[in-house]
């Protein structure tokens, strides 16, 4: 047995002006005091509402991620920013390795792999994303697919614990697109993944660690996928951007 804690943590995308933001975190706070979840919960607003959300969300439980970071500190880098400044905003966590950057914005293994480490040195905890394409699936190269992304991605990253590292594997066919993961296909990517962490990094490191389900995750599935051994909760887009459906997901874990 392990005592990790599930977390439910939404990814807003590109959406919410830091009006709206503040306006869904109030209200998610306001029902989480109310009605104690027993899962860790975390959202990811746009970098321009990150400020606006974290005054509101001032002692509350609730944790602030941004949805990606630049690997170097600091200099002459136009239109990026670096994990001391998102630290010191005062997120906790940063997105990284989201399919849609590795599909739109030339994200790679390689790239991926320096924002881990970026991350790390500013004591920022990565969501790792990873996940295969529908012709990955289908030609039966699911497995192969995030082992390689796991393995590029961590690269000779250290850990000084389990809780520095949560991975989110979010299948590309099922994001956005109403096709979540069966939970029978989430949990055997998920154990595969556990399996995969606990040979670079031993099992007990493994199973201190969260890993995600994201893809199309909405409050009537979510707990069939929560209820399963190696999924630690979800990483949600589209049904956490409405405060009835995010709180019915947190309910569910
Ligand atoms: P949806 O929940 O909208 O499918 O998005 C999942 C996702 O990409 C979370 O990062």
């Amino acid at each position: 047995m392990t005592d990790r804690v599930p977390l439910v943590a939404g990814n807003w995308k590109m959406n919410k002006s830091a009006v709206e933001a503040t306006a869904l975190v109030n209200i998610l706070a306001q029902s989480l005091a109310a009605r104690h979840p027993v899962c860790d919960v975390l959202v990811a607003p746009p970098f321009t509402a990150l400020a606006a959300v974290i005054e509101a969300l001032r002692g509350t439980d609730i944790m602030v991620a941004a949805q990606n970071v630049f690997w170097e500190d600091s200099g002459a880098f136009t239109g990026e920013v670096s994990a001391p400044m998102i630290r010191d905003l005062g997120c906790t966590h940063v997105i990284v390795g989201h399919s849609e950057r590795r599909q739109l914005f030339g994200d790679t293994d390689t790239s991926v792999s320096k924002r881990l480490q970026a991350c790390l040195r500013s004591d920022l905890i990565p969501i790792f994303c990873l996940g295969e394409t529908l012709d990955q699936r289908e030609s039966g190269s699911t497995f192969a697919v995030v082992k390689r992304q796991l393995i590029e991605g961590l690269g000779s990253v250290k850990f000084a614990s389990p809780r520095q590292l949560i991975l989110a594997y979010e299948p590309v066919w099922a994001i956005g697109t109403g096709l979540n993961a069966t939970p029978s296909q989430a949990q055997e990517v998920h154990s595969a993944l556990r399996e995969e962490l606990g040979t670079v990094f031993g099992a007990g490191f493994a199973q201190q660690v969260l890993i995600l389900y994201g893809g199309s995750v909405k409050p009537d599935n979510a707990k069939s996928l929560f209820d399963c051994e190696d999924i630690d909760g979800g990483l949600i887009g589209g049904a956490s951007l409405k405060a009835d459906d995010f709180l019915g997901i947190i309910y569910s874990a």
